[in-house]
């Protein structure tokens, strides 16, 4: 694969692209007598939701607004995903649709993105059997799409870029957020961890993380543009830092937590292997940072673990939530979980439900195993039955929601701080508190944004509060 040039200068970089942008802009002016139209569809997960936000910034610097209608859109960019099988599925189905709008309107550029571009068998399939895809650029050349775009107007050729750069620009795009209270802030980018299921390394490169200068400016942007929730991200927070910044997460999470304002701060994923009980103290210290963590088990057993090479076991895991239980008595537990792992047996299997009894996370995301070619796990022999996953997957699912259905009644009586999120029915609305717990109250539209204290007096399915 090809790599970019080591020595560059991210100022001079970014000022050509910023120069490509505006020329974009001059000929689509020139060109039509109208606003061109972007619609940008994100899949996948906040990593690429943020991504799109910069992509945006791109797209309305070379002049265009934006529609959330596909046949009214000029240039259609499709930030992909390409965690699991499904998701890559997904996006080919979108793309597909594409043909028949393309034959209507042969002036619309496509786009295709993100971490399933990324990937050289994905951009070859792309090239060979989707030739009205006009532009493809994989995560690490992110921040040339304004000079892809004025490339393929001017030359007319088709574009194909998904180097492996060292060099990714980060500082200094604009972005384009939807301006709701609730922003993301990437911390990091890049994954080191090479767990034998995941294609997140190989498409999203080496861990990187951005300086706590420029996270904590870009915090202090969002506050001042009215964000009440900061969600702080990256594949693996708990290693912000590791190598070249100086400041660790929980060091991070302090400066941030330290800025003025009432506003809350939540983060995501932690590895396991990386979350320090020094983070799980400044969790419990900073007042403006959740009471919830998100601490991806994955699988219950110390062999598939090992498998998995996530390099923690059952027993470090089980320390680490104890620890954060003596600290916050308040905190709870979402995890993510994969079924069916190569070579998982019904015993494996059973570990990983009495893991998620002894834990008890408020919930869960649980996905069967898929697999990325690439990856080591790929090549693992994995003799299980479809049907024999499927059934694990299920009564995961089962004990799941049982344990759900008993942890919710015993919030009733709790008083909680609910930043409002939308709009729910019969008068009421929607908020999630500090400890992610989402509760329904009565009130209006006009909350949404705001942060109102309630208790919770009910639970039928979901929490219900009172406002206090
Ligand atoms: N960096 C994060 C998130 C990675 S992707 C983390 O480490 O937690 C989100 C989740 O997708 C993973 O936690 C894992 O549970 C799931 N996942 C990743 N690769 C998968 C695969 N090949 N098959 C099934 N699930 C997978
Ligand atoms: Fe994938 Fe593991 Fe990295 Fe998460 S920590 S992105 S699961 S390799
Ligand atoms: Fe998917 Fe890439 Fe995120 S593979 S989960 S969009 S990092």
């Amino acid at each position: 694969m090809e790599t970019c040039v080591k020595e560059h200068n991210a100022e001079a970089v970014l000022s050509e692209q910023f120069g490509y942008a505006a020329r974009v802009k001059e000929i689509v002016t020139n060109k039509y007598n109208h606003q061109l139209l972007a619609y940008v569809h994100t899949f996948g997960c906040q990593q690429n939701v943020s991504d799109s936000e910069r992509l945006k910034g791109l797209s309305e610097l070379m002049g265009y607004g934006f529609t959330e209608k596909l046949e009214e859109a000029d240039l259609v960019l499709y930030n992909t995903c390409a965690v699991r099988e499904h998701a890559e599925d997904r996006v080919f189905g979108n793309v597909g649709i594409l043909k028949a709008l393309k034959k209507e309107k042969p002036d619309m550029l496509i786009c295709v993105c993100g971490c399933m571009a990324q990937q050289p068998r994905i951009a070859e399939k792309i090239k060979k059997s989707y030739p009205y895809v006009d532009i493809l650029f994989g995560t690490q050349v992110r921040y040339r799409f304004a000079e892809f775009v004025y490339k393929k107007l001017v030359f007319g050729k088709r574009i194909f870029e998904n180097a492996e750069c060292e060099h990714e620009v980060y500082e200094g795009i604009p972005l384009k957020r939807d301006g709701t209270f609730k922003a993301w802030l990437p911390i990091m980018e890049g994954c080191n961890n090479f767990c034998s299921y995941c294609i997140v390394p190989y498409v999203r490169g080496r861990e990187h993380s951005r300086t706590p200068e420029a996270v904590i400016n870009e915090a202090k942007m969002l506050l001042s543009s009215g964000a009440k929730e900061i969600m702080l991200l990256g594949q693996n927070v708990n290693s912000y830092g590791l190598g070249n910044s100086s400041m660790n997460f929980a060091e991070l999470l302090r400066e941030i937590n330290a800025l003025e304002g009432d506003f809350r701060i939540r983060f995501m994923t932690s590895h396991p292997k990386d979350c320090s009980e020094e983070l799980l103290i400044a969790m419990s210290e900073c007042e403006k940072v959740e009471k919830h963590l998100h601490l991806p088990v994955q699988c219950g057993s110390n062999r598939i673990l090992k498998l998995m090479n996530r390099r923690y076991t059952k027993e470090q895991y089980l320390k680490l939530i104890k620890k954060a239980k003596e600290l916050m008595p308040d905190i709870t537990f979402t995890s993510d979980i994969i079924v069916g792992f190569p070579g998982e047996t019904e015993e494996d299997f059973n570990e990983t439900m009495s893991l998620i009894e002894e834990v008890r996370y408020h919930s869960l995301f649980t996905f069967i195993f898929s697999k990325r070619p690439g990856t080591p796990a790929a090549e693992m022999e994995d003799n299980e039955l479809k049907e024999d996953k499927s059934r694990r997957f299920a009564s995961l699912l089962k004990k799941q929601e049982e344990i759900s259905r008993e942890m919710n009644p015993s919030f009733i009586g709790k008083r909680v701080k609910l930043l409002i999120e939308e709009q729910g029915e019969n008068g009421e609305i929607i908020g999630r508190s500090l400890e992610n717990l989402v509760v329904h109250i009565k009130g209006s539209r006009q909350d949404i944004g705001n942060f109102v204290l309630a208790e919770i007096t009910e639970f039928d399915g979901v929490l219900h509060g009172v406002k206090i």
